[in-house]
């Protein structure tokens, strides 16, 4: 490969520092996580949650996943809703879907496997050059790099240059090149675990990086524009109308606000009280003092929802024109709902006689 690696006597030899971080990765880091396998079906699932998901997060649902779906032929009778249940509180819902599509595409072109060549897998839904690259290098199908948000913090740290888009070519490249193509799982492994465990965003542990030697960051300053680019939390507020009636069924319907929580089921959700207020009154709804608000924080990785919620129990009122298919009792939910429907939930369990 021609490449333009910036003339730095730092990086006349690849090799120290690929035996450096391979040697940190052998006694530092993750080798126990479940999804170490030889089965490229149980590291698809692995690295599509892993997309904007942290470690700790995935374990569970990961687990549960697999209980339920231990091979890829129990996945391809499933139904979307049962795996948007298995999804619900991991976020990201649009990853479940791309699943879903992915065992459509799987079943019609592929005999029900998933292809072992990254020109095919690449082109199934959710799965970009990193993904693409982790499936088949920790499956044993290849020898392929990775520039995921740590790898590129890590690599734009060490190289000194900005952590930009521009950039993006730049940093591929240093990527692939460093790969030991004899040791390219464990590799691609340690990349992602130094940018997670050492390089961290904020206060980089660069007393205990093994490559601290060879960093131009740390020998030179670091650049601002890795902390300018953090992509800053957004402020939202939100309302919900929470409706139970006399047999103790929550009025719950399909959501989709702005793409978040997409073919979940949901109280009705609002952006104000002007909205929640004209939705009440096309439904002859009139609030009255069997009405409570109840404010709650909730956080998403990317935006802090405000939720406000009202609580309404609905007494049988001929008026009240909803529709009867949605009134479900909570015992025998069969879809996914969104960590905050959860905690509305347990609030109004927690304020109400409910069992
Ligand atoms: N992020 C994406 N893939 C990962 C993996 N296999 N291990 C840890 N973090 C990851």
């Amino acid at each position: 490969m021609s490449l333009k690696i910036k003339s730095n006597s730092h990086f006349d030899t690849i090799s120290v520092i690929q035996e450096a971080l391979l040697k940190w990765y052998s006694n530092n880091g993750r080798h126990n996580l479940p999804w170490k396998v030889n089965d490229i079906y149980k590291i698809w699932i692995s690295e599509i949650m892993l997309q904007q998901t942290q470690v700790k997060s995935v374990i569970p649902y990961y687990q549960k996943f697999i209980q339920k779906y231990p091979t890829i032929s129990d996945l391809l009778k499933a139904k979307k809703n049962d795996i948007l249940k298995l999804w619900s509180g991991l976020g990201f819902y649009r990853r479940a879907e791309n699943i879903f599509k992915t065992c459509e595409i799987l079943k019609k072109k592929h005999n029900g496997k998933l292809p072992v060549n990254y020109d095919d897998l690449i082109l199934l839904p959710g799965i970009g050059k990193t993904t693409a690259s982790a499936i088949l290098t920790f499956s044993g199908n290849g020898a392929y790099s990775i520039l995921d948000a740590n790898v590129k913090r890590f690599l734009s740290r060490l190289l000194r240059i900005e952590n930009t888009t521009k950039n993006n070519k730049y940093l591929w490249d240093y990527s692939t090149l460093l790969l030991p193509n004899d040791k390219a799982s464990e590799f691609i492994q340690a990349y992602m675990d130094i940018g997670s465990m050492i390089c961290t965003p904020k206060k980089p542990n660069c007393g205990i990086c093994p490559v601290v030697k060879y960093c131009i960051s740390h020998t030179k300053g670091f650049l601002n524009s890795n902390e300018i680019n953090k992509p800053k939390i957004k402020e939202n507020n939100i309302w919900v109308m929470v409706l139970v009636n006399s047999k103790n069924q929550f009025f719950l319907e399909s959501v989709n606000y702005n793409g978040l929580w997409r073919g979940l089921y949901s109280s009705p959700l609002f952006k104000n009280y002007g909205e929640l207020s004209d939705w009440i009154k096309i439904h002859n709804i009139e609030l009255n003092k069997e009405h409570t608000i109840w404010k709650f924080v909730h956080h998403l990785s990317h935006i802090k929802f405000s939720f406000n919620v009202i609580f309404y129990k609905v007494k049988s009122n001929k008026k009240i024109s909803l529709s009867p298919d949605n009134w479900y009792n909570l015992s025998n939910i069969e879809f996914g709902m969104p960590k905050y429907q959860n905690k509305i939930i347990d609030k109004y369990k927690s304020i109400n006689d409910y069992n």
